[in-house]
């Protein structure tokens, strides 16, 4: 794998005014393969992932593992995880903090050895992202948890089956009860889960490994505590939110993407939101075909749970109402800073103004190109998407971000006959 290490000093330069063409594949979901990695500390021996993406956080998420004992070997997109029978349960501060998704070794760590420490994670700046839901499922499930100088510590003489309502679907707090409860004992119930296809990508890997669990995908999860779990080999479910951004450049350029290695039903209410803005929308069975010829039309979006519209897609709603004939209003139900980018929109022309959590957009036919700042993952691809809209030529600085999540961004993006370089940030 081959993530760009200085990227925090580089920046994007997107020419605007190219239709985005050709065909595409995805590789595996970030939001899976980084959970997927953890639950390999779970079962001694060799665990195998493929189709992994090659992101950032994946060597980053290897880091945290290697530092509680783990051999994790990277190679094209394979990753093998080897578990000792003994790993450690304190997770390396500077390895945790590079990445959100180290969180979820807390499940994985409290179901096989009963206790963990982990500095509060990074990640995005896109809300407080507290784990208060994470730490009560816990201890339904029998652990204690406490903060102790920065850090979340989790101990359990013994976990025992529980019931547990989350007040909101959340998807790391799903995550975290559901691999707890696999090596609980007795009968756990998770209510108001949430239905993610990561999350059921997450409970095929487990039942694979010898868990019982039933209803991922729903809303409801039961979980029947076994003793021990096997490694296995598992292939990572295709990147639903990377496909969606291919999915909008086209929309946006009035283009014609075609993307592979993807399920449609992961991404039904985007590529029905697609279609009501004018584009023509084709899918198989592992592919979606998006082309749009006019200008697209406004339309308000609102981000929800899955199978809601996804909140990581609101910077590439609000770039594609940026262009749009007309006022749409973009609603954020999910993190409350999530409109950060919002501001550096508006350097480009985009009119634009926030007000809580709703966005309200009128849209241009044509953006003006500016130097832009990347402040998370998806709003730096959003950014991108806008410079592909603007008259001459955009700077996207800090793309350090989107090399966390979107896999070879700017081999890609000239795949589709996209016009972008990467180059050391001057200022
Ligand atoms: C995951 C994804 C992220 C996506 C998000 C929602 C990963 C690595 N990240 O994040 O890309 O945007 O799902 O689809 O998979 N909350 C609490 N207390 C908790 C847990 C969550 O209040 O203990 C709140 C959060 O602040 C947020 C909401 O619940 O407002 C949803 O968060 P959650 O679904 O947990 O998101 P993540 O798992 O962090």
């Amino acid at each position: 794998m081959s993530a760009q290490p200085d990227s925090a000093k580089e920046s994007f330069l997107v020419t605007g005014g190219v239709r985005l063409t050709g065909e595409i594949p995805v590789s595996g979901a970030k939001n899976s393969v980084l959970k997927l990695m953890a639950v390999a500390l779970m079962a001694e021996g060799r665990t195998t992932l493929t189709n992994c993406p090659d992101i950032s956080d994946v060597p980053a998420m290897a880091d945290v593992l290697r530092h509680l004992g783990c051999t994790v070997e990277i190679t094209g997109d394979t990753v093998v995880i080897d578990t000792p029978a003994q790993v450690g349960h304190v997770a390396d501060d500077k390895a945790a903090q590079r990445l959100r998704a180290s969180v979820c070794i807390l499940g994985p760590l409290v179901a096989r050895h009963r206790r963990a420490v982990l500095a509060m994670p990074g990640g995005d700046a896109i809300g407080s992202r507290p784990l208060d839901w994470h730490q009560n499922g816990l201890s339904l499930l029998g652990a204690t948890t406490r903060m102790d100088h920065g850090r979340l510590v989790a101990e359990a003489d013994e976990l025992r089956g529980a019931h547990y309502k989350l007040k909101f679907p959340s998807v790391g707090a799903t995550e975290t009860f559901v691999t707890a409860a696999v090596l609980a004992k007795g009968t756990s119930v998770l209510e108001n889960a949430a239905r993610e296809p990561e999350i059921v990508d997450i409970c095929e890997l487990l039942s694979e490994m010898g868990a019982q669990i039933s209803g991922a995908g729903t809303s409801t999860i039961t979980v029947e505590g076994v003793d021990e779990l096997r490694p296995v080999s598992h292939r990572v479910i295709g990147d639903r939110i990377v496909a969606a951004t291919w999915a909008y450049g086209a929309a946006m350029t009035r283009g014609d993407v075609t993307v592979r290695g993807i399920d449609p039903m992961f991404l039904h209410v985007v590529l029905e939101y697609l279609h009501s803005v004018g584009a023509d929308v084709e899918t198989g069975p592992d592919h979606i075909r998006v082309r749009q010829d006019r200008r697209p039309t406004a339309r308000n979006v609102r981000t929800l749970p899955f199978p809601g519209f996804p909140t990581d897609l609101q910077p590439m709603a609000i770039a594609l109402a940026a262009v749009s004939d007309g006022l749409s209003v973009v609603t954020e139900n999910l993190f409350e800073s999530r409109f950060r980018f919002v501001e550096e929109m508006v350097r480009m022309g985009v009119d634009a103004e926030t007000d809580g959590h709703h966005a309200k957009i009128r849209g241009r036919d044509r953006l003006d190109s500016a130097t832009v700042w990347a402040s998370d993952i998806r709003a730096g691809a959003g950014l991108v998407l806008a410079g592909m809209c603007a008259d001459d030529v955009t700077e996207v600085c800090e793309i350090f971000h989107v090399d966390r999540g979107y896999p070879d961004f700017v081999q890609n993006v000239r795949s589709l006959g996209g016009v972008i370089e990467r180059v050391p940030t001057y200022r």
